[in-house]
């Protein structure tokens, strides 16, 4: 096992840009949003410091109403596509102008419990996160869930939540491009020219707007309840509030927050398919899609043992769980992205969120299944299913990463485990 700890952390080493570690090298050449929070986790099994500094880097990037990019494009690189040009994003770095799933407040609070010595960083970052989270509140949040605009944000890119909402959109005045992605891993392992060009068209609607929120709120085609946002700004606002009451600060606002979602966690709520999935709110529908994201309902504490059944038949489905789409959708395509493949850091969020609510049974089988999947396969970026073969990128910062903090029998800590 220490032969694999050694190699995660070279990787990430290898991946540091000095301040913040990029998610790849080539692929993905910039600071992404929550990679670079499960990039934190990893280093503070060896440099606290230096985990630190990664949060502080991406916070660098908020823009003024407190929306913290997806991407923050410190250095431009022509290799990736599309670049801070497309994006025109409006904030202090040139970025993108959409943000990711806003895991960061759970783990600053794992980061401070770590090492009490470092509480002091946790307690500058609280105003920007609270900051964050408001801008998710005021901007994003409809009948109680969180809404996208875009499915990047969610960072499931090209899940089959979005077939239905992006059928209804026609990519009009999306300019010729070039991808840069299919040249560095094969076309099978990534989205289609289809769901492409309307990922373009919608940047092309925000960027034209200036990133008018109020605008997007009535003009974007795609608005979409999605439980990867929901679940994880509600598990962040629990840990947000708790750092707030350890340092003595005001917490009414927050309890505001999670009161509003635990009841609009019921929007996602899709009683035909007994799951937790997408509200697509432009067709007023479910998207039926049983996902990793609706396994996130106990990291959010939210439903119970609802999404039990949905464990139980899933995991006995393929060898390597948590496949991103139901095998048993017709969806499903376990090389392909977010349609099938496994992918480690979705696994530890659930299976934290497991061993919080008490089942620490299920959390450790997950913990072994995905130390396994790793361990025979090495860092990629996602999984097939069937036998573990590495896809995507390949050694990548998050795989790395969760493997130091969680799923490495020698450095993970137990806390995840069970
Ligand atoms: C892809 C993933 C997203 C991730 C990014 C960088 O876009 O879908 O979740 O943040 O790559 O790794």
């Amino acid at each position: 096992m220490s032969a694999l700890d050694d190699e995660a952390r070279a990787i990430l080493a290898t991946n540091d840009r000095g301040g913040y570690t990029v998610p790849t090298h080539g692929l993905y050449p910039y600071q992404w949003n929550w990679d670079s929070v499960f990039a934190a986790i990893g280093f503070a099994e060896h440099d606290m410091e230096r985990a630190w500094v990664e949060i502080e880097t991406l916070f660098s990037g908020q823009w003024e109403n407190g929306m913290v990019p997806h991407i923050i494009f410190h250095q431009v690189d022509p290799s990736y596509f599309p670049g801070p040009d497309v994006w025109r994003g409006i904030g202090p770095l040139p970025s993108s102008g959409i943000s990711q799933p806003p895991i960061a407040a759970t783990f600053v609070r794992w980061l401070a419990e770590k090492d009490g010595a470092f509480a002091p960083r946790a307690e500058a970052l609280i105003p920007r996160l609270m900051d964050w989270h408001r801008w998710f509140m005021t901007w994003r949040c409809e009948r109680g869930a969180i809404v996208v605009t875009h499915p990047w944000e969610t960072g499931r890119d090209n899940c089959p939540d979005w077939d239905g909402p992006f059928a209804a959109i026609e990519p009009e005045g999306v300019e010729q491009y070039y991808r840069r992605d299919t040249t560095h891993v094969i076309e099978e392992e990534r989205p289609r020219r289809y769901d492409y060009d309307r990922y373009l068209y919608l940047v092309k609607l925000g960027a034209e707007s200036g990133w008018d929120e109020a605008y997007l709120r009535q003009a974007n085609p795609f608005r979409v309840a999605d439980p990867t946002m929901t679940f994880t700004l509600l598990r962040s606002c629990r840990d947000l509030r708790a750092m707030a009451e350890e340092f003595g600060l005001e917490t009414a606002e927050i309890d505001g927050w999670i009161k509003t979602m635990e009841e609009g966690a019921e929007l996602l709520w899709n009683d035909d398919a007994a799951t937790y999935d997408c509200y697509d709110l432009r067709a007023e529908k479910h998207t039926g899609v049983v996902s990793n994201a609706s396994f996130l309902s106990w990291y959010a504490g939210v439903g119970g043992d609802r999404m039990m059944p949905h464990l139980e038949r899933i995991t006995g489905l393929e060898p390597f769980f948590i496949p991103s789409t139901d095998p048993e959708h017709e969806a499903y395509e376990p090389k392909r992205y977010w349609r099938g493949p496994v992918w480690a850091m979705m696994n530890m969020l659930i299976a934290r969120g497991l061993a919080d609510a008490g089942h620490g049974d299920w959390a450790g089988k997950i913990t072994e299944n995905t130390r396994a999947m790793i361990a025979g396969n090495g860092f990629a970026e996602y999984f097939d299913p069937r036998d573990g073969a590495p896809a995507g990128g390949r050694n990548f910062t998050w795989t790395a990463a969760v493997w130091l903090a969680w799923a490495s029998a020698t450095t993970g800590e137990k806390l995840w485990a069970a």
